[in-house]
Order: structure tokens, then C-alpha cells, then sequence
């Protein structure tokens, strides 16, 4: 497994691949393995889980120099192990690293004691190595720490970024020694520019996105920015050598504006 600094046994940084096209997300994990990337996290709903494996392969990395993590998107009865089984044929492994609940049911269609259960199932089984959760608000933790029992909830991946810096669910995670993954931590490149963030950079010959996900990482946070770009995908992997001091750390604070980018009906309502 990777030397890279780890966060609950997760690489802290990571490639995303949400949006990516077939030939992008082959391309993409490529150049970040590439870059000395060694952690890349799909989804069952990205559509693109083979085309992650057809870059591991092309890559030449050993697979257990990688960690993978995947999200099943299916969770009617009896749906998530099959589910799980067919992410783990698309990525070729027998295991994935990290396996996470995309989402909590959208419009709680099905009970959550139900799915859970289903992917308690799956971590018995051996399919993953770790377990976690996505998009889960604090209620729904606390729900989820009771119903898992003595497994170990290793990560709930949300939305996070300077502009909407998501505190109420962030700290919660915290107190409760759960590790959060940062994702869109470039606001989906809106953190460009920001003049406060170029100020930061220019003295350590930085750019504002490199500075944006010092920010995350300096919080403790794992981060999965994504790009179709090589020149970006390698930028953004030198970020997590930059350090922050404690007053730019306070500054970049500043800039929370609440703006949150995921927010469709099918969300849960998020903690305030
Ligand atoms: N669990 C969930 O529900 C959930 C939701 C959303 C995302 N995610 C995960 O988090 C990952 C990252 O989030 P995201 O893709 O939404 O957003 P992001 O990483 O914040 O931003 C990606 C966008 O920023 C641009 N970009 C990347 N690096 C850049 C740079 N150095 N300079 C300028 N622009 C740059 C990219 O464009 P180019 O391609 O043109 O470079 C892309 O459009 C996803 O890929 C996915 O794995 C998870």
C-alpha cells in the first residue's frame, strides 16, 4: 500500500471520477497513478467502474498498491450484495478497499435497517475492507453506528470546500472519530481565482485550487478532487505537500459562504 500520508487507513488524497466518460476516467486514473496517486474512488452511478479498472491495468500498478473505493447505488431487498458483486467484477478485484453508501435512500424509499443491513452483509462477506457512508446527515449516523454494531463506520464522504466548509455534519463526524472524505473539494473548480486563495498561493508559487486543497487537507480531511486533465490531475496531487500556517488557515476560513453545490430532491435534509 501507498507511503502517502493516510487518514484512517485511507490515502488522503485521492482521484475522483464522478462525470468522467469511459475514455476519461481510463485516461484519468492513468495519469494519477501516474502522478503517484493511490487511491481512487467510482461509484456503481458513475457508470465507469470498468473503465477505472481498464486504467489500473494499463497503468501497470500493482493492485495492492491501490486503494479503491466504490459506492453502490442499489438497495432494494436483496439488491446490494449482487450490486456490490457486480462493481467488484467491472473493477476486477475480489475486494475493494472502501466500500460507502452512495446515499441515504432518496425519499427514505426503502428502510434504512434494511439496506444497512444488506451492506453489513456485504463487509461480512469480505467483500470490502473497510465500510462507510456518504451524504449521511448526523441523525442518520446515529442510526447507522446502532444498526452496524461493532463494525466501524471509517468515513462519511460529503460535499466540503472553502465556500461551504459543511461544520455542522463535519465536526459531528469528528467527535465521533469518523474520517471525512472532502468531496467537489474544488467546488467543482469555482475556488479558481479566489483572490484570497491566490494571495496565500503566490508566496510558495501555489495556485488558488493547490492552496483550496492544502485547506482540506491541513482540516485532516481526505480529498478526491477530479479533473480530464493531466497538467490539473498532477497539480492537484502536489497540493498535499504544501503547508498552511494557522493564520492562513483562519483567513481561508473566511471564506464559508454556504454555497452547496449538491442539492437535488433526492438529498436527505442536510444538518444546519
Ligand atoms: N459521494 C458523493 O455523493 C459525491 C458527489 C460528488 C462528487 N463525489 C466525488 O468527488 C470527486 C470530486 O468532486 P467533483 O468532481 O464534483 O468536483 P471537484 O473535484 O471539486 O472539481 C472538478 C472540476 O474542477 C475542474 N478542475 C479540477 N482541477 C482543476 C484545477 N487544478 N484547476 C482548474 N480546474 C480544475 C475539473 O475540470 P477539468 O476536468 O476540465 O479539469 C472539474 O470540472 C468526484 O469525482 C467523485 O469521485 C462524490
Amino acid at each position: 500500500m501507498t507511503k502517502e500520508t493516510t487518514v484512517a487507513g485511507i490515502p488522503q488524497m485521492g482521484y475522483g471520477t464522478w462525470n468522467r466518460s469511459a475514455d476519461e476516467a481510463h485516461q484519468g486514473v492513468i495519469w494519477a497513478l501516474e502522478a503517484g496517486c493511490r487511491h481512487i474512488d467510482t461509484a456503481q452511478g458513475y457508470g465507469n467502474e470498468q473503465d477505472v479498472a481498464r486504467g489500473i491495468k494499463d497503468a501497470g500498478v500493482a493492485r495492492n498498491e491501490i486503494f479503491i473505493t466504490t459506492k453502490p447505488d442499489n438497495y432494494g431487498p436483496g439488491a446490494v450484495m449482487p450490486s456490490v458483486r457486480e462493481s467488484l467484477e467491472k473493477l476486477r478485484v475480489d475486494q475493494v478497499d472502501l466500500l460507502l453508501l452512495h446515499w441515504p435512500s432518496p425519499h427514505n424509499k426503502y428502510p434504512l435497517a434494511d439496506y444497512l443491513g444488506q451492506f453489513a452483509e456485504v463487509f461480512d462477506a469480505g467483500l470490502a475492507r473497510k465500510i462507510g457512508v456518504s451524504n449521511f446527515t448526523k441523525a442518520l449516523i446515529d442510526e447507522s453506528i446502532r444498526l452496524l454494531g461493532s463494525r466501524t463506520i471509517t468515513t462519511n464522504q460529503v460535499e466540503c470546500h472553502v465556500y461551504m466548509q459543511n461544520r455542522p455534519i463535519i465536526d459531528y463526524c469528528q467527535k465521533l472519530g469518523i474520517a471525512v472524505t472532502a468531496y467537489s473539494p474544488l467546488a467543482r473548480g469555482a475556488v479558481v481565482g479566489d483572490a484570497v486563495l491566490e494571495e496565500i498561493g503566490k508566496a510558495r508559487g501555489a495556485t488558488s485550487d493547490q492552496i483550496a486543497l492544502a485547506f482540506l487537507i491541513a482540516k485532516g480531511h481526505v480529498v478526491i478532487p477530479s479533473s480530464s486533465k493531466r497538467g490539473r490531475i498532477m497539480q492537484n496531487f502536489e497540493a498535499r505537500k504544501i503547508t498552511l500556517t494557522p493564520a492562513e488557515i483562519k483567513r481561508i476560513e473566511g471564506l464559508e459562504k454556504g454555497m452547496r453545490l449538491v442539492n437535488g430532491d433526492w438529498c436527505p435534509v442536510w444538518d444546519a
